[in-house]
């Protein structure tokens, strides 16, 4: 009998859309947006602005967390496995709700931003950013970027 060289069938499985997240990846971007979850003091953002800051520099993470006193908008760059074990952690934390995820995947272009920080937007220009058509990413994030350049990070 003679072997057969033809390539292995399509299966269903080839067609699943790929799973959310950077596993195995060098470099990962995760971008969401949130509100602060009800009965939670305003107070608790700056307490969870010098906890993030420091645990972001151990983990060499680089990015921007933004809150206009309701909303948050937050970008995380850097290794994959660490962005989704922090992007877990963020999503199960009762401090904020309603996460929308619009950007969690790799990316080979250079990080955006050389450190971390956090800071206060104005409602207005956080609704603006929170308007955009999602599905345009690289306009997202040149328009994330100028929304912390506008804002008082710290
Ligand atoms: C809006 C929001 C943003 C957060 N951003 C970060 C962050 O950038 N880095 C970080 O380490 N923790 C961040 N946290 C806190 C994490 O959810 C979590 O509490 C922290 O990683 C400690 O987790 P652990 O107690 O399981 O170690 C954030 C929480 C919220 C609600």
């Amino acid at each position: 009998m003679e072997a057969t060289s033809e390539a292995p069938s399509q299966t269903v499985l080839d067609a699943a859309p790929p799973a959310r997240g950077c596993a195995g990846q060098a470099t990962c971007r995760y971008l969401y947006a949130s509100r602060l979850a009800p009965r939670q003091p305003v107070t608790v953002v700056g307490a969870l602005l010098t906890q993030a800051r420091e645990r972001n520099r151990q983990l060499g993470l680089t990015g921007a967390l933004l809150f206009d006193g309701e909303h948050f908008v937050q970008l995380l760059e850097g290794p994959g496995e660490v962005v989704d074990a922090l992007a877990r952690r963020i999503e199960a934390d009762a401090r904020h709700a309603g996460v929308a995820v619009f950007l969690h995947a790799a990316d080979a272009r250079p990080p955006l931003f050389d450190g971390w920080s956090g800071g206060w937007a104005e409602p207005e220009a956080l609704q603006d950013f929170l308007a955009l058509e999602r599905s345009d990413t690289t306009r997202l994030l040149d328009a994330f970027k100028k929304l912390v350049e506008g804002s008082d990070m710290q």
